[in-house]
């Protein structure tokens, strides 16, 4: 099934808890008018029955004078139509003595008479309509006892409680109505910028991950969702333009070797060759292949780098051996130079030993191949409170500043053509910060125009 719109539900939710409140509260008004009622129509008997009291003992001496002139008690009730005034011999309580009002012909009960206080009773009279009876044994002037009974018809308040009740009804479905459609009009306002949320994430592709949600005016919740959405669609559309990015630099940069492969291949096929000539082709298309391969070995480990597949396990890394081992393994290619290698310093950092010893390999290669012959190469190692430095320094041709920011990214080279020639893949710093960034670290580059080229591989200290 389709769930329902979220406006709908909220709607209906909505109306059907007012319908509760509604009639609650519509039972409580109820309960108290009926309650008030009660208390007057009780108030205004007991007054009445004060006056007839009142009355039989200033005019009445017997019960023959209360037969043949009943005008006093009349005059008690006249005005009232719903009153009905029943006086009894309190000797014979079936025998009526009097019967003046409304309800003459009305059969009432006889209640116990034999109590001087007032009391009430509620009753249904033979019209059917609901009574309030008050009655009272009296004494008459002669001291004789007489059963006074005053009988309120309710009729006129079962009418308003009735017409309270219709005009309730009535007006529920009206009110529920108007609330209903109130709070799903609010709801639905209150949605619009979900709307217009997916309407943006509708319009986004890989192709166009330009669109943007408008945050101005959005209530505070959304608000952060949509600051949400935009940053994540920054970071994706950052990456995505990386990757095509990425590819292009990737096409480009093997398309090159290998046409110089074909070509160089091709040449050589078109005519007959004396074997020391097919073997100078063949090494120098060794030599473009070993480059290609490590250039494919170079991608395969950044991308190991930059997206572990599993976390790594730090140790205990003593920066001062893995220098010096890399300083041998560089010995030889630093000798053909004339290059000497400094190592001055210790620092001990946690990280993983390949990785670490990869890093410092790639600058210091970059320094050797950089490095004039006969100077020195340094690696000194230094440390602050917070970070332990390990700087790769060689003098040479300095880097012109507007190449320092870009000198990071992958296949980025100052002088390409140069690099190429010399084996260079541009990658080896690109996998230095990524080695780097593994390690809560940084790398740093300088090059002063007194040709000294420093890189710094920066650690953060060991808790
Ligand atoms: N010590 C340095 N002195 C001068 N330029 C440098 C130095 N180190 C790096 N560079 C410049 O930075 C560029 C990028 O270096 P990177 O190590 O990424 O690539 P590469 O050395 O060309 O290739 P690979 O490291 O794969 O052999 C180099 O081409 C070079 O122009
Ligand atoms: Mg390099």
């Amino acid at each position: 099934m389709k769930p329902a719109r979220l406006s709908v539900k909220l709607g209906v939710t909505i109306t059907a808890m007012s319908a509760v409140l509604v009639l609650l509260m519509a039972a409580f008004a109820l309960a108290a008018i009926w309650r008030q009622l009660d208390i007057q129509a009780r108030d205004g008997l007991t007054d009445k029955m004060a006056q007839v009291q009142h009355s039989l003992a200033e005019g009445s001496a017997s019960i023959a004078d209360i037969v043949l002139h009943p005008h006093n008690l009349r005059d008690q009730i006249i005005g009232h139509d719903n009153l009905t005034l029943v006086i009894m011999d309190s000797a014979n309580p079936r025998k009526r003595l009097l019967t003046l009002g409304d309800q003459e012909s009305t059969e009432l009960p006889i209640p116990d008479p034999g109590s001087p206080v007032l009391e009430f009773q509620e009753v249904r009279s033979a019209e059917g309509h609901e009574t309030l009876m008050a009655y009272q044994l009296m004494r008459l002037k002669s001291g004789q006892p007489i059963l006074v009974m005053l009988t309120l018809d309710r009729k006129s308040d079962y009418t308003l409680l009735s017409a309270y009740v219709k005009s309730t009804l009535i007006a529920l479905p009206l009110i529920l109505l108007l609330v209903g459609g109130c709070a799903w009009w609010l709801v639905h306002r209150g949605l619009k910028p979900l709307r217009a949320l997916s309407q943006v994430a509708e319009s986004v592709s890989a192709r166009d991950l330009s669109q943007r949600m408008k945050v101005q005016g959005l209530p505070e919740e959304l608000s952060d969702l949509a600051h949400a959405v935009n940053f994540m669609l920054h970071r994706l559309d950052s990456d995505v333009q990386q990757l095509a990015q990425f590819s292009d630099d990737l096409a480009h940069e093997l398309r090159t070797p290998m046409n110089n492969l074909m070509g160089t291949a091709q040449v050589t096929l078109s005519r007959e060759r004396a074997p020391q000539e097919y073997r100078q082709v063949l090494e120098s298309c060794t030599e473009e292949l070993e480059r290609l391969s490590r250039m494919v070995s170079q991608m395969l480990f950044l991308a190991s780098v930059s997206q572990p597949s599993a976390p790594l396990t730090f140790s205990d890394v003593a920066l001062h051996e893995e220098a010096a081992r890399v300083a041998e393994l560089f010995a030889v290619t630093a000798d053909e130079k004339a290059l000497s290698i400094a190592l001055r310093g210790e620092a001990t950092v946690s990280g993983d030993k390949l990785m670490i010893q990869r890093a410092i390999s790639n600058l210091l290669s970059n320094a050797i191949r950089h490095g004039t012959s006969g100077s020195t190469v340094t690696l000194e190692l230094s440390a602050t409170a917070d970070e332990v430095t390990l700087a790769v320094a060689n003098t040479g041709e300095d880097i012109e500043s507007r190449h320092l920011p870009h000198l990071f990214e992958r296949f980025y080279r100052v002088n390409p053509g140069h690099a190429r020639q010399q084996g260079g893949t541009g990658l080896g710093l690109a996998i230095v910060r990524s080695i780097m960034s593994l390690h809560e670290g940084r790398v740093t580059v300088e090059s002063e125009p007194g040709r000294l080229t420093t890189f710094g591989l920066v650690f953060p200290r060991l808790a």
